[in-house]
């Protein structure tokens, strides 16, 4: 393994425009954050830079959507994104964001950079342009059909449905996002980075971890999933790509640049270039020298990101810090792959998450509870799930019983046969434990055990696979269990004080121990035992390795006759009530959708178009005619309707929140269209199995989508 000087780690910087969810938290944040930690505490140099990124479709077309600027959306999330991370303890060494004008100015430097080294192709070529709204549309302002899968919804520069990059004008069926019209194709001149003359250094570097002739790391370090990525993007044929775009939001083209007027840069040359302004910012405010940490081949640069960030951060990104000439490439970039939640995929615009800072706010003082259950549940090298139910199992089963209950043990034990002060005993002689175990001396086993737990644990992280890492810190306390058990300290106090002193004094290293090593996992809970422990915090400035020296030397991680403060428990049990809430919570807004009483826009006439999905997503929904049999109120609800329909092949209960628009006499003899798909939720007491589909106005006014009379109950609605 290469050793470096100093280490330079980023986090992708979260688009503002929406808060952020337990995906991006263990995508890119939580091991990004437990990574640095660990490493500061074995003294390393090393700095968690990120930031947010405020420019891109992604900001325009949320502001588009909430009738706000750009700015005002920005503004909103980037405080939101402070708060919540400082919340959930992810401890950036800098936060920035890109509306910065140091950061447009860096980027700005930046392009005028590979601009005067002549490494951009200037290209005039036919864009889509939109006539009412007087636009170019780049990327995601236009949609068509894909010409690869037939994806109605693809993006002018990528379809979702089946992952293929696309350029606008492979379309079918152009429309603009901002119009709705079939736009029109006009000239525009572009500066592209030519990847195509690329490949020659990206394949061996990527592949054999070789650039310029030299060894530049180790790729059989590299997760398989995203050097596959890398691969097929290669062989697939690298394209010149433009790295500017006609868009009115976002970083100028330096204008002493003619033709600049008019052109910004593209959101992926400028995000990047943000882990830089970011550093820039950081050593300012620091006194320390931005440039070392990017530029010194002696310094290590690693990117934390999710799944659907790879192609940026392995090739289009490392091009450009290539075309520069003085920075430093990745030596990893150790993406995650996707988190669910209960079933489904995690989505904004269904509400269908777990809320960073709805979590916090709703379970307060839970902070490391979280962590934990996601770095249990990280999506190292696949997708994974989150459900409330295993969520209470991991945090009742390991955090309650296991580490909580074991230190709890030990710290009142401690208070009642010592005062609360830690025994003494004479590491020169040895004792016999209850069980037979030889206790006691330098080199006992049970602090050799601590001293291999933790470069297991050290060697887990350096390989990026943050569950087992966490599995060996589980395992101390585990072990600690275990040493209490087999000898008993309980029964053999009065009988033999001598061996109650051994097995404590080593009981309560391995709570030391524990504290020390769980920064980077339980931050919150590491300070709350140092505090029990009457320890200073710990700084994250070397402690762990200070640690590992002691035992190595077989010194004491704490003096005997320390003492210690009051013993409380770190963690108590969850209740079902809890989790149900959550539960309720995750799917109450998909009953509001039922009920038809999400609230419109005051100012519009009608509701916005929600985000676009691919046609599988589409292709899910199973829509049928049917018709309602008998209708009936639901007691004690005044919105409900129960509804028995005929759908040709069975008959349904179905509860609809329609009471305030229909009387149930009415509507009987119907023929509607229902969701007949839909996962049965309980209503008021009652099953319901599936939803009728009905037309609601910005008002709020309600009228049945119609099936026609003479279609066959049960028909298929496509
Ligand atoms: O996917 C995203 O959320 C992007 N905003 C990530 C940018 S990472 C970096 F390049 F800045
Ligand atoms: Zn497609």
């Amino acid at each position: 393994m290469i050793e470096y000087k100093r280490h330079l780690v980023t986090a992708a910087l979260p688009y503002a425009n929406g808060p952020l969810h337990v995906g991006h938290l263990c995508g890119a944040y939580l091991p990004a954050d437990i990574y640095v930690r660990f490493q500061r505490l074995m003294g390393k140099d090393i700095i968690l830079i990120c930031g947010s990124d405020e420019h891109g479709a992604a900001i325009t077309m949320r502001a588009i959507k909430e009738n706000k600027t750009p700015q005002e959306i920005i503004d909103t999330y980037h405080e939101l994104f402070v708060k919540t991370f400082k919340g959930i303890g992810i401890s950036f060494d800098y936060y920035h964001r890109t509306s910065d004008p140091l950061h447009h100015k860096t980027s700005q430097d930046f392009f005028m950079n590979l601009y005067n080294k002549g490494e951009f192709k200037e290209i005039e070529s036919e864009q889509y342009y939109d006539v009412k709204s007087q636009q170019f549309l780049a990327d995601r302002y236009i949609v068509g059909t894909c010409p690869k899968c037939g994806n109605e919804n693809a993006y002018g520069d990528q379809c979702e449905n089946c992952g293929s990059s696309l350029s606008p004008t492979e379309l079918i069926n152009p429309k603009s996002v901002l119009s709705g019209d079939a736009p029109e194709l006009r000239k525009t001149k572009h500066w592209y980075l030519p990847l195509d003359t690329y490949e020659s250094w990206l394949r061996p570097w990527l592949e054999q971890g070789i650039l310029d002739g030299k060894e530049h790391h180790d790729p059989s370090s590299w997760k398989n999933h995203v050097l596959g990525q890398c691969k097929s993007w290669i062989d697939g044929g690298l394209q010149p790509r433009a790295m500017t775009r006609d868009l009115d939001w976002g970083v100028d083209v330096p204008h002493e640049i003619p033709g600049s007027k008019g052109k910004k840069l593209y959101v992926w040359l400028d995000a990047p270039i943000g882990y830089i302004s970011s550093t820039i910012q950081w050593a300012k405010e620091n006194n320390k020298d931005w440039k070392s940490y990017w530029q010194d081949p002696e310094s290590e640069l690693i990117h934390f990101i999710g799944k659907d960030n790879i192609v940026f951060h392995c090739i289009i990104f490392p091009a450009i810090l290539k075309a520069h000439g003085q920075y430093n490439l990745p030596s990893n970039v150790p993406a995650n792959q996707f988190m669910n939640l209960e079933g489904n995929k995690i989505s904004t615009s269904r509400n269908w998450a777990v809320w960073v800072h709805e979590y916090l706010e709703d379970l307060p003082g839970m902070e490391d509870s979280l962590r934990y259950y996601l770095i249990k549940n990280m999506p190292e090298q696949k997708d994974s799930e989150f459900t409330w139910k295993t969520f209470q199992e991991a945090h009742n089963n390991e955090l309650v019983n296991n580490l909580s209950n074991f230190i709890h043990r030990v710290l009142s034990l401690t208070h009642k046969y010592y005062k609360g002060k830690i025994p003494d005993f004479d590491p020169d002689e040895s004792f016999e434990g209850v069980s037979g175990d030889e206790l006691g001396g330098f080199h006992d086993a049970e602090l050799i055990y601590l001293f291999d737990q933790i470069h297991e644990l050290n060697q887990h992280l350096r390989e990026y696979d943050f569950r087992s890492a966490l599995k060996s810190l589980m395992d101390i306390s585990t072990a600690g269990n275990q040493l209490l058990q087999n000898n008993e300290p309980w029964k053999i106090q009065k009988s033999n004080p001598e061996t109650v002193e051994v097995v404590m004094n080593l009981s309560l290293h391995y709570v030391v121990a524990l504290s020390i090593a769980m920064k980077p996992f339980l931050p919150f809970t590491s300070d709350k035992l140092q505090k029990m422990l009457n320890l200073p915090l710990l700084k994250e400035n070397g402690e762990l390795l200070d640690a590992l020296d002691k035992i190595a030397e077989g010194e004491f991680l704490i003096a005997a006759g320390h003492q210690i403060n009051e013993a409380e428990y770190l963690f108590s049990r969850i209740d079902d009530a809890l989790i149900q809430k959550q539960i309720d919570k995750l799917h109450k807004p998909m009953e509001k959708e039922n009920t038809a009483s999400a609230e419109p826009n005051p100012d519009s006439k009608y509701h916005p178009v929600k985000e676009t999905i691919s046609y599988d997503d589409f292709a899910k929904i199973d829509l049928r005619t049917a018709k309602i049999l008998t209708a009936e109120k639901v007691a004690k609800a005044d919105k409900l309707l129960k509804l028995e329909l005929d759908l040709g092949f069975e008959k349904r209960t179905v509860v609809s929140g329609i009471a305030q628009h229909y009387a149930p006499e009415e509507i009987i003899g119907k023929q509607v269209i229902i969701l007949a798909n839909l996962a049965p939720r309980p209503l008021k007491g009652i099953e319901s199995n599936g939803m009728i589909l009905m037309a609601e106005d910005a008002e709020g006014k309600l009228n049945f989508v119609q099936a026609d009379e003479i279609s066959k109950l049960g028909s298929i609605v496509k």
